[in-house]
């Protein structure tokens, strides 16, 4: 009888497929990125650019923490793969603020203390920038509906819902 064949020998050897080159523009700035194909826009984001605002909370698409802004959307970066993104335009937190002026999200979650550990609060507020753009929200109930995919284990949310009525009044609905 022979032997199994083992994983390493010839006949199973693979290659792994080589990085492809992808160009962002990441808070208003170019970026030519070298990536794996199956690298995650947050991993680009933190392990290849040192951008550590967006946080890994569950990486698997259902915490929020993760959120950025694609072309202007709300998407969750754990769950979408860099190189099918090339060409397009993230906001991140770090990109909110404009020189030493806060984005009205953030003061509106400083005034309304609406973070308590603070790790879910980069994707509460790019969420919530996004929600603003959507301009779907009329209540204080669709805020809680359009926010339930980002999750505060802290459980801030009177809070976080406050602090987003009060910067959709001062952006007057839209960013
Ligand atoms: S880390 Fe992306 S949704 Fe949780
Ligand atoms: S403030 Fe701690 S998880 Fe939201």
């Amino acid at each position: 009888m022979s032997p199994p064949s083992s994983p390493q020998s010839g006949a199973h050897a693979t290659s792994k497929p080589a990085p492809l080159s992808i160009t962002l523009k990441i808070n208003g700035e170019s970026r030519t990125i070298s990536v794996a194909p199956w690298t995650t826009l947050l991993d680009l984001l933190r392990n290849h650019l040192d951008m550590t605002g967006s946080k890994k909370g569950c990486d698997h698409g259902q915490c929020g923490a993760c959120t950025v802004l694609l072309d202007g959307r709300r998407v969750v970066s754990c769950l979408t793969f860099a190189v099918m993104k090339d060409g397009s335009e993230v906001t991140t937190i770090e990109g909110l603020a404009k020189g030493d002026a806060l984005h009205p999200l953030q003061q509106a979650f400083i005034d309304h203390d609406a973070f308590q550990c603070g790790y879910c609060t980069p994707g509460q507020i790019c969420s919530a920038a996004g929600l603003i753009a959507e301009g779907r929200a009329k209540t204080v109930d669709d805020i809680r509906e359009l926010m339930s995919g980002n999750i505060c284990r802290c459980g801030a949310y009177p809070n976080i819902v406050a602090a987003i009525e009060q910067a959709m009044g001062a952006m007057g609905g839209s960013r």
